[in-house]
């Protein structure tokens, strides 16, 4: 089938090397100079682990070609996928559509009558009305436009796209289902659910999912604040309430709280348009989940401020700063969020990460890249572990020395008894050790 995916962020890349490798014939199309002539060499702009390898393949067998815009070669597609990004829009909570509408209109000129558009990214419930709309008048006939959530997680990108939960498609009519259907035929060959929505419905699953994961996290957390004073141990509470099955063990990890490009935005971006809606009460309780996951990094900081004393003049190691492993992504990052702020009251702060100190320079000049961790070690008053990179689990702490001999474990990876037995202080959240 000739697919096309427009936007070649973190989502469309992935989705556009996933369609060549499912056998379709993909035209990827990206505006960005500099994004377009990395991938053309096979290079990703961001780490995802096997991605970069993927991608070098199809455009090697020419199942994906890659372009600046659209043209004739656009009216012969049968399936274009909007992939742009829905940022949070600065100084509000609501999402930025702006770039799916440019995107949606520019391809109204474009598309075929028969052609599907399939969109994927985040949108605030109601958007695909308005997108079909808006293509529809400039088409000059109704789009066959149909919404596709997507709900890969970085640093397993490709994987989830190839062997999804479930595929999500909200459509108007009989004709987009069938199309997408044909799309993903293989990967529904192996048995995934393919589950037809309505339009407001399919938009919303993506939101739903990703409030009730975040949710889900900051009730840990929560209970992590809760057994800081009580004496109890939230590891432990974890294990134990993740028994019941229907409450699962996934997603209770007690930490630093999430971060990234999706999490924080999408419940910030939900509860903006609820109270649109007028249902704001309804989502209310996302501001407590927001509120609690910010108090984390909070946290962090102030048992920094608690151990140096003055932070001002000592050196802090951040252990991994992206806002999870396997991933050079620093948005709202919480390691980088704590580094930041110690920073600001003087600290010097060096920053050990496997792949994101390049990014990191751009970004947070005031951060010292580290590139020996145990160099990064030797030097520091205080150690925190930011981001749980398995290589920072693997650590042996009988052979690390430190100025002071202190760890914050930010994420609870930590084996505390063996660092304990090393002579290390070991301070974790939600622990009373
Ligand atoms: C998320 C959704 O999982 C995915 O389905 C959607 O398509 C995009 O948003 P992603 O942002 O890649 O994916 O990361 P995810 O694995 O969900 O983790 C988000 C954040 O939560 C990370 O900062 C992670 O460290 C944190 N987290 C996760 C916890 O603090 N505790 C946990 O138990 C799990």
């Amino acid at each position: 089938m000739k697919i096309s995916v427009i936007g070649l962020g973190y989502l469309g890349a992935t989705h556009a090397v996933a369609m060549a490798k499912l056998g379709h014939e993909v035209l990827g199309i990206e505006p960005d100079p500099k994004k377009l002539q990395a991938l053309n060499a096979g290079v990703l702009p961001f780490h995802e682990p096997g991605l970069d390898v993927a991608l070098q393949e199809v455009l090697a067998d020419g199942s994906l070609k890659l372009a600046s815009g659209h043209s004739e070669a656009s009216r012969e597609i049968e399936l274009h996928f909007i992939c742009v990004g829905t940022p949070q829009l600065a100084g509000s909570d609501k999402a930025d559509t702006s770039y799916v509408f440019s995107a949606a209109k520019e391809l109204a000129s474009w598309v075929s009558k028969t052609a599907v558009v399939a969109g994927k990214s985040t949108v605030p419930v109601g958007t695909a009305k308005e997108l079909k709309e808006e293509m529809s008048k400039v088409a000059g006939f109704e789009v066959n436009l149909a919404w596709n959530p997507e709900f890969l997680r970085e640093g397993t990108a490709l994987e989830d796209s190839l062997s999804p939960d479930r595929i999500v498609v909200g459509a108007w009519n009989d004709h987009s289902v069938t199309v997408l259907k044909t799309a993903y035929s293989e990967i529904l060959k192996k048995g995934t659910p393919f589950l037809v929505l309505d339009v407001p419905t399919a938009e919303l699953v993506k939101v739903a999912a990703n409030s009730f994961l975040a949710t889900k996290i900051s009730f840990i957390n929560a209970m992590a604040e809760v057994a800081e004073v009580s004496g109890a141990d939230v590891v432990a509470l974890a294990n134990a309430i993740g028994y019941d099955e229907r409450i699962g063990n996934k997603f209770l990890r007690s930490g630093v709280g999430f971060g990234g490009g999706c999490l924080p935005k999408d419940i910030r971006g939900f509860v903006a348009r609820a109270e649109e809606l007028g249902v704001g009460s309804a989502v209310e309780f996302l501001k407590d989940v927001d509120a609690i996951n910010l108090r984390r990094r909070q946290r962090v900081v102030d048992l920094a401020k608690q151990e140096l004393g003055s932070v001002a003049g000592k050196t802090v190691l951040m252990l991994g700063i992206s806002f999870k492993p396997d991933s050079d992504d620093l948005r709202d990052s919480p390691a980088l969020e704590i580094a930041t702020q110690l920073s600001g009251l003087g600290a010097k702060v060096l920053v050990h990460d496997p792949v994101s100190l390049e990014a990191l320079s751009l970004k947070q000049p005031a951060l010292i890249p580290q590139e020996d961790v145990a160099a990064g070690f030797s030097e520091a008053d205080l150690v925190i572990l930011g981001t749980e990179w398995k290589q920072y689990k693997e650590l042996d702490p009988s052979k690390l020395d430190a100025r002071t001999k202190t760890v914050i474990d930010g994420r609870n990876v930590l084996d505390v008894p063996k660092w304990q037995g090393a002579g290390w202080k070991v301070i974790a959240l939600g622990r009373n050790l």
